[in-house]
């Protein structure tokens, strides 16, 4: 039996694909092949967080429905599948089921209940033991809460991923263990607000917060790099922040969500915070690792956001330095509290999308800019990818702040740590040479 498997969306839906992945081949002997035609069972992991992906899905639906064997069933999972629920089926009735995105430990029911649909926001898989990949890399990314207790004005997740749970400590430290022993030396935790962890189990656990979970996570023999994503703002405390720092299995790159840079259309956007908070953390944050890279989000085009307030959120980009930049023009989404707002306060497009290119070219600049700095110095970066054939030698990672570097005609094994000079830069990327 064949698994095509189509993964939209953030790393938390690459992880559910990858659990159910695992639950496929293992209790159902399933395999993977990159063929829909080829398939047995078509899953679409789907993102509702902007409009257009959204939208395209009834057309791909139809698509696979076209190309795919007789018998072979389709299954829409995820966010998507979690808002619009029977809605999917009743549209497209080619659909076999939809599970959505806090119920992937129902892989193996669902698929053999014709038109199911399992899309209980209230479903808790905190404590579900899903089998390792078994095509584990170097990287590994482990799961530590599941769904978000906020409330953000434009955001679908809450509605679509419940309230947020976190994964008892003994399990998340047993993963992380059975991961090492397979050859992983990075795991990027994560979850919605990971610096939240400890906030609620399902059930009886010693109080834990996110910096004690790195503290545990560090002791672990074998682990070299801990990543985690995505932070929230306003729960990164000193304390926090100084474990970051200090902990020398903890890599020194980070993605702090700015989503705007005017306290107005934070509080608009309902984000706890206001530009001098997140600039008074980023300031804190470069004291304490004056090399940290640093990634972000930002919104453009929310209702409400004049032209003053998008010029702050310029003045954060200039202050902070991003080293990535994922921007998007604000897309209203059913569900959430700015839908329902006045069309007067809204942006009109071609305004939003005059500033979302602003946005993006000066960043272009900063990080070439900033990429001229990088020449000549060193990095120890992990090995995660290398190429050997007859026109091309190189390998590549990261570097603990995050920065991909390119080593040129060297062919350097996976998952070593290597210490890498600085010798090029190629618009935002780095080319180096082993010392
Ligand atoms: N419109 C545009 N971007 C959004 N994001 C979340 N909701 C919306 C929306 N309605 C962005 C935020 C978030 C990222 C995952 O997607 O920047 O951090
Ligand atoms: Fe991830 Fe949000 Fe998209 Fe769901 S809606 S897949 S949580 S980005």
């Amino acid at each position: 039996m064949k698994l095509y498997i189509e993964t939209l969306g953030c790393a938390m839906n690459t992880r559910d694909s990858e659990h159910m992945i695992s639950e496929l081949q293992k209790k159902e002997g399933y395999e993977l092949t990159d063929s829909p035609k080829e398939a047995d069972l078509i899953l679409i992991n789907t993102c509702s967080v902007r409009e257009k992906p959204e939208r395209k899905l009834f057309s791909e639906i139809g698509q696979f429905a076209k190309l795919k064997k007789p018998n072979a069933k389709i299954g829409i999972c995820g966010c998507t599948a979690s808002h619009m629920g029977e809605q999917i089926i009743k549209k497209a009735p080619q659909v076999d089921f939809v599970l959505g995105a806090r119920n992937v430990s129902k892989i193996t029911e669902v698929i053999h209940k014709p038109k199911a649909v399992e899309v209980s926001i209230d479903y808790d898989d905190s404590a579900y033991v899903y089998d390792i990949a078994r095509n584990t890399g170097v990287k590994a990314l482990l799961n530590i809460s599941i769904g978000c207790d906020k409330k953000c004005a434009y955001c679908i997740v809450p509605h679509t991923r419940g309230k947020e749970i976190s994964i008892p400590l003994e399990l998340l430290l047993n993963e992380a263990r059975k991961l090492v022993d397979n050859g992983v030396k990075e795991i990027m935790l994560l979850g919605q607000n990971v610096n939240n962890y400890g906030v609620r189990f399902t059930s009886p656990h010693p109080e834990i917060n996110f910096t004690q979970l790195l503290n545990q996570m560090a002791k672990i023999d074998g682990l070299e790099r801990i990543r985690f994503t995505s932070p929230h703002p306003l729960h990164m405390n000193d304390e926090f922040l100084e474990e970051f720092a200090s902990n020398p299995k903890v890599c020194k790159s980070i993605h702090i969500p700015l989503q705007s840079g005017s306290s107005k259309v934070l509080k608009a956007m309902r984000r706890g915070y206001t530009k001098e908070w997140y600039l008074n953390r980023i300031e804190k944050l470069k004291s304490l690792v004056p090399n940290v890279g640093i990634s972000t989000d930002i919104i453009v085009g929310f209702p409400t956001e004049e032209d003053s307030d998008f010029q702050d959120t310029l003045d954060v980009l200039e202050q902070v330095r991003f080293d990535t930049l994922y921007s998007f023009v604000y897309s209203p989404r059913p569900h959430t509290e700015s839908a329902t707002w006045s069309k007067d306060l809204e942006v009109p497009q071609n305004v939003a999308s005059q500033r979302l290119a602003i946005l993006q070219n000066r960043h272009k600049e900063i990080l070439k800019e900033d990429s001229q700095k990088e020449l000549g110095k060193e990095h120890i970066v992990l090995i995660e990818n290398h190429k050997q054939s007859q026109n091309e030698v190189f390998s590549e990672g990261r570097s603990d702040n995050g920065r991909l570097v390119r080593i040129e005609n060297e062919f350097l094994s996976l998952g070593s740590m290597v210490r890498v000079k600085i010798i090029a830069t190629n618009g935002g990327s780095l080319i180096g040479q082993s010392v």
